[in-house]
Order: C-alpha cells, then structure tokens, then sequence
C-alpha cells in the first residue's frame, strides 16, 4: 500500500534533508520562493557558499521525486545588492540630492516615546520615508545603501538553469510578476540610476515526460489574461505580519490551476507562512511543506488545516 505519511502535512527541516524521505515521481507541481540572499532575518545563518549550496541541493532532490512530465516553479528575485570587495565604490557627484535632515538621533527620540512603532509608524510620526527610518537606524536599505563594499547586481537565473539542467530539469518557460514598487507605501524615490525593484521572476522547469495541456483548467477570459501572458500584475503583500517574506495567495492560485488538476500533489520546500499549502488544499490538491524553522512550519501547518 501507498505510504502517505509524508502527504497532506508541513515537515520541520532542511528541505533537502527532508525531501531525500519522499517517494519516487510522487510530485506534480513544486512551487516555491527561496531565500534571496538579500540579508532576511531566516536566512542570516547563510553565506553566499551555503546559499548556492542549498538551491543546488534542493533542486537536484527534485530530479528524483517529480514526476515525468512535471513541473517545477521558482519565484525569485536578482540578488540586487550583491556586495563585492573586489569591485570599486561607486563615485556619484548626486547633483540632484537633497539630504533629508532628520538625524538618528530625531528618530531614536519618537522610538523611545513609541517603543512598539513599526518602521512605517515611525516614518509618518517622524514625516520621513521609511528607507530614511531605515538608513538612518541601521546603517544600510533594501538598495544596498551604506555597504563596506560595491554592491552590483547579481543575476540568478542563469545560476538556477545550470543546476537544474545538471539534474535533467529544464528551463520550460519564465514569468515576471509584476508587482509594485518597494517602498510603494512610503515616499520612495530612487536617489541614483538604479531603478525602484517592482517586479520578480517564476521560472518555470520540465522534467522530461509528456505534459497535459488543458485549456479547460482555465476560464476563457483567463487564458487571455494571465495563461498565456508574460506578466502577471499581482499586488505584493504590504504588511510585514506573520512572515517576513509572504507571496500573495494570487500567486500561488494562478500557478497551481493552471499547472496541475484536482488531487495532484503539490510540494513547497520552503513553505514560511503556509500559502502553497493552503491554496493546494483549497483547490482540492494534496500537499506538502517544508520549513527549517519549526515556528513557520507550525504557522504553515495551522493555516492550511484552518483552510
Ligand atoms: C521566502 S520565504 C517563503 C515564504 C512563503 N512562500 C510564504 O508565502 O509564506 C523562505 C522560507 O524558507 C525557509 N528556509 C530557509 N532555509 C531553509 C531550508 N534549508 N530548508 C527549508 N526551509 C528553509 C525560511 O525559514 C523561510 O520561511
């Protein structure tokens, strides 16, 4: 008989750890966001080796449990602040600038009169941008900012495609979703050439065997607005509540239908807050999670049995 102990449940561990117990050819759909190496508080414990190291790894597990014909999804973002020794500081003569006055110590000020204020709090008490909040109490922001060294951009994509194609899985197709820009919620506004970050990457990879096209697992109008179209326009979610790094449930609903059918088995390796498991089981999937944190997992777990 089927062993399904492994099934309709979020495992605690290392993902690689963890999917080395599954089956053969068990999973129709794996869906997933990793970490970035972009500096996240679950992902402190990693350099850039052991970053490489776990995305190798938990992509060549996939070779061995997808099944033929199935397919592999990853959303990712370019490391877009990647610091490197080796690169010169970048000189800006920022003709344009207008330093914002408030000093650190303005802001430690409002922070003792509100000692629980999030940074967005912060930043209309104190009628600043959060980026300044940020800048100014931890030395550095999401662009980088105050590095020891030059930061440039890295490109993952490329990285992702060498390790799956190692193992046989190949790069099927890419999406951007399009989301908006960070720092929408404040008053950001880009003080060099780099660009505000609005949009992030699903890479789609085949394991060689036949695949199922069905139109019918979409409506009509839904194959002309996102089946077949490049970029999907998904709000991101804007509070920083119960997980640092949650994707929209949109998300995770647009890849689940249109990738797979009702009982299919649909694994998340890297499952934080639970939004692939939870959207798998209410569209009638079996699932799987994986966190190597026990409070995700356990996040995960309630809410997709609450589902
Ligand atoms: C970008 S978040 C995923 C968020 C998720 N998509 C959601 O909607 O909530 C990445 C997650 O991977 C977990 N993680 C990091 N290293 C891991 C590992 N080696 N094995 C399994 N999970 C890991 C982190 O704890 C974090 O919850």
């Amino acid at each position: 008989m089927e062993n399904v102990d492994w099934l309709n449940r979020v495992h605690v561990g290392d993902a690689r750890e963890v999917m080395a117990t599954f089956p053969n050819n068990s999973i129709d759909l794996s869906f997933w966001s990793p970490p970035y190496f972009v500096g996240k508080n679950y992902e402190s414990h990693l350099n850039f080796q052991d970053w490489k190291d776990l995305l190798r790894g938990v992509i060549s597990e996939h070779a061995r449990i997808m099944k033929e014909g199935a397919f592999m999804v990853i959303n990712i973002n370019d490391i877009l602040c990647f610091a490197d020794q080796n690169m010169p500081r970048f000189m800006a003569n920022n003709v344009s600038n207008k330093k914002v006055k408030i000093s650190r110590e303005d802001i430690l000020k409002v922070k003792h009169d509100y000692p629980d204020a999030d940074r967005r709090t912060l930043a209309s008490i104190v009628g600043c941008s959060e980026q300044t909040i940020q800048r100014r109490l931890e030395h550095n922001n999401v662009r980088g900012g105050k590095s020891s060294a030059g930061t440039k951009v890295l490109t993952v994509g490329g990285l992702l495609q060498e390790w799956a194609e190692a193992v046989g899985l190949y790069l099927y197709d890419r999406r951007i979703w399009h989301k908006d820009p960070c720092w929408a919620n404040s008053r950001w506004h880009s003080n060099s050439y780099r660009a505000a970050d609005e949009f992030e990457y699903l890479y789609v990879f085949w394991r060689t065997g036949i695949v199922k096209v069905d139109r019918a697992r979409l409506k009509k109008n839904e194959w002309a607005e996102r089946g077949s179209r490049a970029v999907w326009n998904i709000r991101s979610i804007q509070r920083n509540g119960r997980h640092e790094c949650e994707f929209p449930e949109m998300l995770a609903e647009r890849v689940i239908r249109l990738f797979t059918d009702k009982d299919n088995v649909i694994l998340d390796p890297f499952v934080g807050s639970g939004t692939t498991t939870t959207i798998a089981k209410r569209l009638n999937r079996k699932y799987v999670g994986i966190d190597r944190l026990k409070k995700y997992a356990q996040l995960a777990e309630e809410r997709t049995n609450a589902e």
